[in-house]
C-alpha cells in the first residue's frame, strides 16, 4: 500500500504537470480560427493543471525524497518560466501550484490510511480517462496535421514524441491500479525510450532556435548524434556491454542536462534568439532531471 501511495504520487508530480503542459504547448500552437481545437486543449490545460492541484495537496510528507530533490517536479526556473509563458501567451497558469511544491517535505505518511487509498484511487482513475482523452486528441491533432486539413506551429515529431510520452504515463497508472506497484521494466527498453526521447528535444531545440545561433545549433545537433549513435549501440548489444552503455548514457545525459538548463536560463534571461517558449525549454529540462534519477537509481541497484 505504501508503494501505491507513494509511487502514484511520484508518478503524477512529474507526468501530470508535463501533460499540463503538452495541453498548453497545443494550446498556444493553433491559428486563431480553430476555436474547436483550442477549447479542446484546454479543457484538458485546466483538467490536469486540477489533478496535479489536487497531487499536491495529498503528497505532503507522503513522496520520495529523490523525486522531489531530483529537478523533475519543478527546476529552479519553473515559476519564472511560468511567468513569462503566461504574460506571452495569456493562457493561464496557476504559479501556486508550483509554490506549493517547493514546500513540499517526503515521507511516508499515513500509508495504512484507508482513506489515503480512497484518494488515491480515485486520483488515479481520474487521470486515467483523462489520459484515454488526451491520447485521443493528440491522435487526432496528429492525423488531420498530417493530411494538411490542419495547420499547428508543432512539428509532426512534436505530436508524435508528446503521444509517446502520455502513453508511458498511462501505461505506469495502469500497472498500479491492477498492480498496485511500479511497472518492472527492462532497462535496455526504458533507456531506449528516453535515449529516443532526448535525441527528438536536441532535433526540437535545433529546429526552434534562430538560425543565427549558430554554436548553440551546432550542439544541440552534436546531442542528437550521441543519442542517436547510443541508441543503435543498444539495439546492437548484448547483456556485457549494457552497463557500459548505462555509464556512457548517464555521462552524456548529464551533460545535456547542462545545457539544456544553460538554455533555459538564456531563455528566460531573453539571451537567446529563439521561438521556443520558455515553459518548454524548462520542460524539457525536467525531463532530461527525470531520466538522470532512473539511471542513478538503476546503477545503484547494479551497484
Ligand atoms: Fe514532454
Ligand atoms: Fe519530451
Amino acid at each position: 500500500m505504501k508503494e501505491y501511495v507513494t509511487t502514484s504520487l511520484d508518478t503524477h508530480l512529474f507526468f501530470g504537470r508535463i501533460m499540463k503542459e503538452h495541453s498548453l504547448f497545443l494550446l498556444a500552437a493553433f491559428p486563431a480560427k480553430e476555436m474547436e481545437y483550442r477549447n479542446k486543449a484546454n479543457w484538458f490545460r485546466d483538467r490536469f493543471e486540477k489533478a496535479l492541484e489536487r497531487t499536491v495537496q495529498l503528497a505532503n510528507g507522503m513522496v520520495s525524497e529523490d523525486v522531489l530533490c531530483s529537478g523533475e517536479v519543478f527546476t529552479e526556473f519553473t515559476e519564472m518560466a511560468e511567468r513569462q509563458t503566461r504574460k506571452l501567451t495569456k493562457i493561464p497558469i496557476n504559479v501556486q501550484i508550483t509554490q506549493a511544491e517547493k514546500r513540499l517535505r517526503s515521507g511516508h505518511g499515513n500509508c495504512q490510511d484507508k482513506r489515503m487509498e480512497q484518494y488515491i484511487r480515485h486520483l488515479n482513475q481520474n487521470i486515467l480517462h483523462l489520459l484515454n482523452g488526451l491520447i485521443a486528441f493528440k491522435e487526432k491533432i496528429l492525423q488531420e496535421v498530417l493530411s494538411c486539413n490542419l495547420y499547428t506551429a508543432n512539428y509532426p515529431l512534436l505530436i508524435e514524441h508528446i503521444i509517446r510520452e502520455a502513453k508511458l504515463y498511462r501505461q505506469i497508472v495502469t500497472t498500479l491500479e491492477e498492480k498496485g506497484c511500479m511497472p518492472s521494466k527492462d532497462l535496455r527498453e526504458t533507456e531506449m525510450f528516453w535515449n529516443q526521447i532526448m535525441m527528438e528535444h536536441a532535433l526540437f531545440i535545433r529546429g526552434l532556435l534562430d538560425p543565427t545561433e549558430c554554436e548553440l545549433v551546432g550542439t544541440a545537433d552534436t546531442f542528437a548524434g550521441d543519442y542517436c549513435r547510443l541508441l543503435e549501440e543498444a539495439r546492437e548489444q548484448d547483456c556485457r556491454t549494457m552497463d557500459t552503455l548505462t555509464r556512457e548514457t548517464l555521462e552524456t545525459t548529464e551533460k545535456y542536462r547542462d545545457f539544456k538548463a544553460a538554455g533555459t536560463k538564456g531563455i528566460t534571461c531573453c539571451d537567446i534568439r529563439s521561438v521556443i517558449l520558455p515553459l518548454l525549454a524548462d520542460h524539457v529540462l525536467r525531463e532530461a532531471n527525470h531520466y538522470l534519477r532512473i539511471l542513478q537509481t538503476e546503477g545503484k541497484w547494479r551497484g
